[in-house]
Formats: C-alpha cells, sequence, structure tokens
C-alpha cells in the first residue's frame, strides 16, 4: 500500500509494533488531554489564503542559529529509537542527514552520541540533556557531545519528574534487556541508578554555560513569563513544548502556547515548536504564528518502524 501520510506511517507502527513498544510511544499523561489537544488545536485554527501571488518558485531552507537546513522541520528528541528499529538512533541520524534537517538526540538514546556522529558524519545535531543529581555525568555528556561536533544544547526543561503514563504503568514498561541507556554506561554508581536533579532552575543555566560553548535552547516552555526568563538567562533559542502531552495534562497545545511566547520574545531569539505537527499545514500554521522551525517526535519513531 502506498504510504500517502503521516496517519498511514502511525497506522502501520500500530500494527506492527510490540504492543508495549506502541503504547510507550504513543503515551500521554494521565488522561491524555493535553496530548490530544496537540492535535486538535490545529483544526480550529484556519488560513486566510491569498491568491495570484507568483508561488512558481518555492524556497523552504530555512536556518537554525545560522545553520541552513532544507525545510523547517526537525527531528525532536525522542528516547529508546531501538525499540522502533535494530539499527535505533544511527538510523534516525542517516535519515536527518540524507534530508538535510537537524536531528536532536536525546540523553536516553539506546546509541550512543559517538555511534550516532558515526553513522551520519557531518549531520546537524543537536544534544538533548536531562540534568542528573550527579552532575559529572550531565557535564561529561555536555562535554562529549560539544567535542562530537553537537552544534547545540537543549535543556529540558519539563521534566522534573516523569509523568504518569498509564498505559506504561499497566504494562509494566521497561526497557528489554538487551538494550541499553548507552550514554549512560559506566555512570551508575554502586547500587544506585542514576536519577534525574528536580531541583533544577534558572541559575543552572549558568553551571551550562560554564562548561560549554555550544549554544542554549531551552525546551518545554509554554508561557511568556518563562519565555522572559530564558531570554534573560541568555538561552538562544525556546522550543515551545510540552513533551508531546507526556508530562503535565492539562497544560495548553502548544500552538496556542505559542502564540505568547513569540510576543513576549520579539525576535530577541529563535522560537520553535514541538508537539501534533501531522500534516504540512501544521507547520504553515506554526511559522505563520512566529515559529522558526517545529520538530517532530512521533512521527519519526513511526518512520523509523517502517520497513
Ligand atoms: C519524547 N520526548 C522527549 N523529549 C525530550 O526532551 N527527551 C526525551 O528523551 C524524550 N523522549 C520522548 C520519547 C517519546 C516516545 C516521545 C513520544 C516523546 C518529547 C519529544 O521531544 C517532543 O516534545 C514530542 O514528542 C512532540 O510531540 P509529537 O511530535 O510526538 O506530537
Amino acid at each position: 500500500m502506498a504510504m500517502v501520510c503521516l496517519s498511514d506511517f502511525e497506522a502501520y507502527a500500530k500494527k506492527y509494533l510490540p504492543k508495549i513498544a506502541w503504547d510507550f510511544f504513543a503515551a500521554g499523561a494521565d488522561e491524555c488531554s493535553t496530548r490530544d489537544e496537540n492535535i486538535l488545536a490545529y483544526k480550529r485554527i484556519h488560513f486566510r489564503p491569498r491568491m495570484l501571488r507568483d508561488v512558481s518558485v518555492m524556497d523552504t531552507r530555512t536556518k537554525l542559529l545560522g545553520t541552513e537546513i532544507s525545510f523547517p522541520v526537525g527531528i525532536a528528541p525522542t528516547g529508546f529509537h531501538q525499540l522502533a528499529w535494530p539499527d535505533g538512533e544511527k538510523s534516525t541520524a542517516r535519515a536527518a542527514n540524507a534530508m538535510n534537517t537537524c536531528y536532536i538526540a536525546s540523553t536516553y538514546s539506546t546509541c550512543t552520541l559517538e555511534e550516532i556522529s558515526t553513522a551520519a558524519p557531518g549531520g546537524f545535531r543537536w544534544f538533548q540533556l536531562y540534568i542528573h543529581r550527579n552532575r559529572a555525568v550531565s557535564q561529561q555528556l555536555v562535554q562529549r557531545a560539544e567535542a562530537l561536533g553537537f552544534q547545540g544544547l537543549v535543556l529540558t526543561a519539563d521534566l522534573p519528574y516523569t509523568g504518569k503514563r498509564r498505559d506504561d504503568v499497566r504494562n509494566g514498561f521497561r526497557l528489554p534487556p538487551h538494550m541499553k541507556l548507552k550514554n549512560l554506561e559506566g555512570a551508575f554508581e554502586v547500587g544506585k541508578m542514576i536519577s534525574l536533579d528536580p531541583s533544577v532552575t534558572w541559575n543552572d543555566i549558568y553551571w551550562l554555560q560554564s562548561l560549554t560553548r555550544l549554544p542554549i535552547i531551552i525546551k518545554g516552555i509554554l508561557t511568556k513569563e518563562d519565555a522572559e526568563l530564558a531570554v534573560r538567562h541568555g538561552a538562544q533559542g525556546i522550543i515551545v513544548s510540552n513533551h508531546g502531552g507526556r508530562q503535565l495534562d492539562g497544560g495548553p497545545a502548544t500552538i496556542d502556547a505559542l502564540i505568547e511566547v513569540v510576543e513576549a520574545v520579539q525576535g530577541r531569539i529563535e522560537v520553535y515548536l514541538d508537539g501534533g505537527i501531522r500534516k504540512g499545514s501544521d507547520v504553515l500554521k506554526a511559522l505563520a504564528l512566529g515559529a522558526k522551525c517545529v520538530f517532530i517526535g512521533r512521527p519519526a519513531l513511526w518512520g523509523l518502524a517502517y520497513k
């Protein structure tokens, strides 16, 4: 069957992925209201289409912090790509490179940063960071990413604790034993799992700036107040995101939050968006409302699962 749109890849992934993997990818927090709102909100926004404007030449290129990509859709950071495809993040890196777009590799990758770099040399990549209680682990990850040529550091701000994803709880979801959070291997202290630091604040941006010369992009901003704080703390970009509705249920759809963030930032730094992007027209709406580029999370995983 011809694969025509992202929903076709979604249906394929649902059919062929093991249920536990599909459920993990699809999961939202609590009642999944925010996850579903991300998609519904686009349907409430309508174009005012203008005609007779000479559209014979189209150029979809844009720049993210100075680096050109072929079209304004990048790959959001998602963990555990080997659940979708044995090569995991290596395949994602190759695909992003082939399409000349930006791939944000997750802290929770099932391949190492080194494997990701080697799989697609010269590809445009940012590294997504979760800050761990053991700060040395985070410091080492940031410095590894910079040394490997990652061009940006994406700090995810909306996961001090993991959201309650009911299907994952029901399924007793855990990573299969042959898959590893490879970036964190060797970082386990005796008898103690590496855990995220819920005490992170805006001041930690200064700490990150002391570790790296990479531009810092804050992911998970949904309000004008936090947008202002991001600018004031020297972030170079914001990703308006609610983690695909996997964290706080009851927050706004990202396309709705975009408007106040763009207004607060007033062009001082770049603003991007993720969540619920499923069609070209969703991308256009986000760009029309001030996003420089959007990122896709789940759709990239569905693509990875397709053979
Ligand atoms: C995520 N997301 C995420 N974000 C992040 O900063 N680090 C991570 O490791 C992950 N992991 C992750 C796993 C899975 C399975 C999903 C679906 C999402 C959130 C992700 O970056 C992004 O914000 C959303 O996925 C965007 O929404 P859509 O495109 O999935 O609707």
